[in-house]
């Protein structure tokens, strides 16, 4: 495991997330509504655009420009226009850190 800091615990309220870049990849920190934290792929697979930058609901997060939602344990789109997953890093609580592992994707896209 290569796990690298990606942010403060306290960094990400509940229901929203954050952009961060590590290694290159641009990687959501999701809060979800019930304050546990996901590490996805940041780019949703239908455009070119952040999914930091829309709506977490419950355990998924909806991309703001068609309205796909991605669940977030398993990075898989709920709903078209997307139908290719985002990826799925694993996240470990270091004290106030959230560690990331980019580079062993629990799921592939
Ligand atoms: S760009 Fe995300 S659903 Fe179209």
């Amino acid at each position: 495991m290569t796990a690298q800091r990606a942010c403060g615990v306290n960094d990400v309220a509940v229901s929203s997330a954050v952009k961060v870049e590590l290694d290159g990849i641009a990687v959501a920190i999701v809060k979800d509504s019930a304050g546990a934290i996901h590490a996805i792929g940041d780019t949703c697979t239908h455009g070119e655009i952040s999914l930091s930058e829309g709506f977490v609901e419950g355990d998924a997060i909806e991309c703001w420009a068609h309205g796909s939602q991605f669940a977030l344990a398993t990075g898989k789109p709920m709903n078209l226009p997307a139908y290719e997953p985002v990826p799925v890093f694993e996240v470990t609580i270091d004290g106030d850190d959230v560690l990331v592992d980019v580079q062993n994707p629990l799921t592939q896209q």
